[in-house]
């Protein structure tokens, strides 16, 4: 063996066990209770042995609301390794006539020599030609079976070409991604808002209520149900959405849906700072009432929603003030999102399992497992076992750590999670058997990540 993880507790989406695991040529060679030998031997007594982190949900180095975002894919993956994640599948948007293929080559270029996290993509589809339903068949062929779709912003997507993209796509065993929000009815209520004097961060919740994601999703449901599509509801932060997907994927519906850390732990109080304070929740859909949180906790519970994303979007607060001011002072001005992807595990972890909200087992699942099935890695990535790649995260379950933006990676100037106690953390992520962080330690040398071919969408 290259490498040997011993004495840990072994966790996987199904089983528990206290096991040692050998790494050899990048892959998982073998797991049992006792594997001696080895070049390099790391000790997990005391310490759990998950499958790192698997986050298909980023906006890393790419242009959203007219600013680029401020992490490269040096620093976002360097933070997502110390937050245990050691694969990002990022969405990048192509621009004016620039091909799907094209946006793809030109992200795949800027991870490239720089992420030191194994990374692929999820286009974002923001126009709606015939060239680009040619091009989805030749993407799946060639190993990029997801594509994302908005129902708000410049790119929303008119339901026509809902319904035809969602059939194109998972005929031809690709799965949609779909951002539900009803952009009508929001640009109505924020021209309501202006036109009343109502400007400041207090007004973005008002401005996108529950009701405008409820029927965005439901309407997404619908359509994936009549056309047997199979489509990701991202970033769900009401909790009726969590009973729609509930009761439609009873029916048989193939609809998941994807939690993530600042709905679970973050709710609208936030807006009320004071100041420009509460823009560092200005995200979409928005913080909602605390009720909704309990929804999604059960909802990850039942398996209603499948996955847990962290819409790591770095825009710096001084930015988000600074184009909120120079844009009219529209709340639909200020950029929206957050950063998050060191903090995803972390939270899930010190939030979930250590609060008694969810077993380690679905820890596991949400984390890894599923969004790697959701995005065609499975089992290559997602999961422990003989073969797949030895992407290894070491979690000790006692240390305790006071989330703060100046101890994470990030270059934006906040976290939504400044001073909050997380007991559980990530110590060492490895990836192909390559150490990133040892013991909170950066070893990786940048570029070592490589782009991911994936297989067509399987149903699960
Ligand atoms: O506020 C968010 N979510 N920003 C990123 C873009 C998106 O909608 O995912
Ligand atoms: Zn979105
Ligand atoms: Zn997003």
């Amino acid at each position: 063996m290259d490498l040997t993880i011993k004495n840990g507790t072994v966790v996987t989406a199904s089983e528990i066990m206290a096991a040692d695991i050998g790494v050899k040529d990048g892959k998982i060679a073998a797991i049992a209770a006792r594997i001696d030998g080895g070049a390099e031997t790391i000790d997990a007594a005391g310490k759990y042995v998950f499958p790192a982190g698997v986050e298909i949900h980023t906006h890393l180095d790419g242009i959203l609301h007219g600013m680029r975002t401020v992490d490269d894919w040096y620093v976002s993956s360097v933070g997502a390794a110390f937050g245990g994640t050691a694969t990002i599948v990022d969405f990048p948007m192509p621009a004016k006539d620039q091909s799907l293929q094209g946006i793809v080559d030109e992200f795949t270029g800027r991870a490239t020599g720089k992420s030191i996290a194994d990374f692929a993509f999820t286009p974002i589809i923001n126009r709606f030609t015939e060239d680009i339903y040619q091009e989805i068949p030749v993407l799946i062929d060639n190993g990029i079976p997801s594509f994302k779709l908005f129902m708000y912003y410049d790119w929303t997507v008119p339901d026509y070409e809902l319904a035809r993209l969602m059939d194109t796509i998972t005929s031809h065993g690709g799965i949609v991604s779909v951002h539900c929000e009803n952009a009508g009815t929001i640009d109505y209520l924020a021209d309501k808002a202006m036109a009343a004097g109502h400007t400041g961060p207090q007004w973005h919740a008002p401005t996108r209520p529950l009701s405008t994601e409820i029927e965005a999703s439901s309407r997404v449901i619908h359509v994936a149900e009549e056309l047997n599509a199979s489509v990701l509801i991202v970033h769900i932060s009401a909790g009726p959405v969590v009973d729609l997907i509930a009761r439609a994927r009873a029916r048989g519906v193939n609809v998941y849906g994807e939690a993530m850390p600042h709905y679970l732990c973050l709710d609208d109080s936030v807006y009320d700072r004071p100041g420009y304070e509460g823009m560092k929740g200005v995200c979409t859909p928005p913080l909602r009432p605390r009720e909704n949180q309990k929804a999604l906790w059960a909802g990850l519970r039942s398996g209603a929603l499948s996955t847990i994303g962290c819409d790591h979007c770095a825009f710096p607060y001084k930015d988000k003030i600074r184009l909120f001011e120079t844009r009219g002072k529209r709340i639909d001005m200020i950029p929206h999102g957050a950063p998050g992807i060191e903090t995803r595990i972390p939270l899930l972890f010190s939030e979930g399992v250590n609060r008694g909200r969810i077993s380690v087992t679905k820890f596991v699942e949400v984390s890894a497992t599923n969004p790697a099935k959701l995005v065609g890695l499975y089992p290559q990535k997602g999961t422990l076992a003989i073969g797949s790649d030895a992407d290894i995260m070491i979690l000790d379950p006692e240390k305790e750590v006071t989330i703060t933006q100046e101890g994470l990676h990030s270059n934006t100037d906040f976290t939504p999670y400044e001073g909050w106690q997380v007991k559980g953390y990530p110590v060492t992520t490895i990836s192909r058997g390559t150490v990133l962080v040892r013991d909170c330690q950066l070893e990786a040398e940048a570029g070592h990540g490589q782009f991911l071919k994936r297989k067509r969408f399987e149903v699960f």
